[in-house]
């Protein structure tokens, strides 16, 4: 799993730094503060490869491109943890070659720095991307690019450096840059895995269940259907609480999401399974979880439910591959999310990190990454205002915030005028709901000051 992450003159920020926790960690910050390319980097630290260089089709997750105008050193440094040992590696920026070029050390047994490769953890990492995208990684049959680099042409394992998935390959099968087929895609494994009735299909149907909204939304599967003439594959359907099949191609976006997420963990695991037979290797002992935007398309009933489910999920995993630790890094705008991770955060596994954008008076504004204490807060909007969203008054409208700070200013100022409170008190109504209960303040201050409410 990844240990930790320091970033120096790459990104929005001069400096980051994220000791990462072994179970989940949650990542804030406004639009465009570097969530995202954080866990671009997390991917590539763990898999050496860029998802966008992997599959062109992708329009994020591109090679961290350091600042063309500053001639400061840019370096990235991560340790991850294999099953048992640590190792550290240090890379920095090469301009004259625009790459990034490493060494690495084993920690644990004081080894010197090497320069050069040495394979990664013997894991697999998945990355759920923000647009509905998936990359997975799997120890056993992808190899990073300088395998292909050394070997030319002749590489003789013949093994693509991950399986990076737009959108619509996830349904319908990814192919390797040569025609290669490499994934059938969702569709036509799901029909498969359902006619065969073993142990994948009841796999899937677990891990819906256990990602679903809720007992009463359960992810059942249906018949197998068609939806066109023209059409002559078996589509998979869905059994809806209100009764219907519904075909897996007219699912929501919600479902959908979710449902690519659970098919290609399945996929994952069951290539990653005969892989290690075909190979006579050891099965994985880590997964690392990346996730943009957790909440994307859900409901705020689901984003209550979704980081418990896939606690859940990571049991679930367990019982596939036994002994493996399971880590999530995962990126939010969601105070629901917050919320419902409140009754189960551990600070000895669990930590949060928010990005923010400091204005100082004296020098240009710059974006800070701290990891926050994680205190309760017994309600979502309660952190609307916390240092994750940093709202000034929680998720009132903005119009009402400014009628609130004028009422404020107004009633802690001295001589108050009439006219001037009769004209806030307007504003106030039109944006305030009646039982809102800065109305018993604005009365008490108004009696204070001698005036008729
Ligand atoms: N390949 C890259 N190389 C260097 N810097 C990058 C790269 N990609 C993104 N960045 C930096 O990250 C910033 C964009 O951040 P990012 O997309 O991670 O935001 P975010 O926090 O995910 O926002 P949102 O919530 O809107 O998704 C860019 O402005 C740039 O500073
Ligand atoms: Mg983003």
């Amino acid at each position: 799993m990844l240990k930790e992450l320091i970033l120096e003159n790459i990104g929005p920020a001069p400096a980051m730094e994220l000791p990462f926790g072994k179970r989940i960690n949650l990542l804030t910050g406004d639009n465009g503060l570097g969530k995202t390319f954080l866990l671009d980097i997390a991917w590539w630290a763990l898999t050496q490869s860029w998802p966008a260089e992997v599959n062109r089709k992708l329009s994020s997750g591109m090679m961290a491109k350091p600042d063309d105008n500053s001639d400061a050193r840019s370096g990235i440094k991560f340790s991850l943890s294999g099953k048992d040992e640590l190792v550290e590696w240090d890379y920095y920026f090469d301009r004259k070659n625009q790459k990034w070029t490493g060494r690495y050390r084993l920690v644990e047994k004081d080894q010197q720095w090497s320069e050069g490769h040495l394979a990664p953890y013997p894991g697999l990492v998945i990355y759920a991307q923000a647009d509905g995208g998936l990359a997975i990684w799997d120890s056993q049959r992808n190899l990073p690019d300088w395998r292909d680099l050394f070997f030319g042409n002749n590489n003789p394992h013949n093994r693509p450096p991950a399986f990076v998935f737009s959108p619509d390959e996830i349904w319908n099968g990814l192919q390797d840059s040569t025609g290669k087929r490499l994934c059938n895609g969702l569709i036509a494994d799901w029909a498969g895995w359902q006619k065969e009735q073993g142990v994948t299909i009841r796999a899937l149907e677990n891990i819906l269940t256990t990602l679903s909204p809720s007992q009463d939304e359960l992810l059942r599967l249906g018949q197998l259907t068609r939806i066109s003439l023209s059409d002559v594959r078996d589509i998979p359907t869905l059994r809806m609480p209100y009764g219907q099949e519904v075909p897996v191609l007219h699912a929501s976006s919600g479902i959908r999401r979710i449902l690519s997420l659970c098919y290609l963990l399945v996929w994952a695991w069951q290539e990653h399974s005969l892989a290690c037979k075909l190979l006579g290797t050891p099965k994985a002992t880590q997964l690392v979880f990346l996730i943009d935007e957790i909440e994307a398309h859900l409901h705020p009933k689901w984003q209550r439910s979704i980081l418990r489910s896939l606690l859940e999920m990571a049991k679930l995993i367990g019982t596939w591959l036994p002994d493996a630790q399971v880590q999530f890094i995962i990126a939010t705008h969601s105070p629901l999310i917050l919320a419902s991770m409140e009754p189960f955060f551990d600070s000895t596994m669990d930590k949060w990190f928010d990005i923010d954008l400091l204005s100082f008076h004296d020098s240009p504004p710059r974006v800070q990454l701290t990891e926050q204490v994680f205190l309760r807060r017994g309600d979502a909007s309660n952190w609307l205002t916390s240092n994750a969203f940093d709202l000034k008054s929680g998720g009132l409208s903005l119009e009402a915030e400014q009628a609130l700070e004028e009422a404020s200013a107004l009633l802690n100022g001295g001589q108050v005028d009439i006219a001037q409170v009769r004209e806030v008190e307007q504003k106030l109504f039109s944006v305030l709901s009646d039982t809102d209960p800065f109305w018993i303040r604005w009365r008490y201050l108004l009696e204070k000051k001698g005036l008729q409410p």
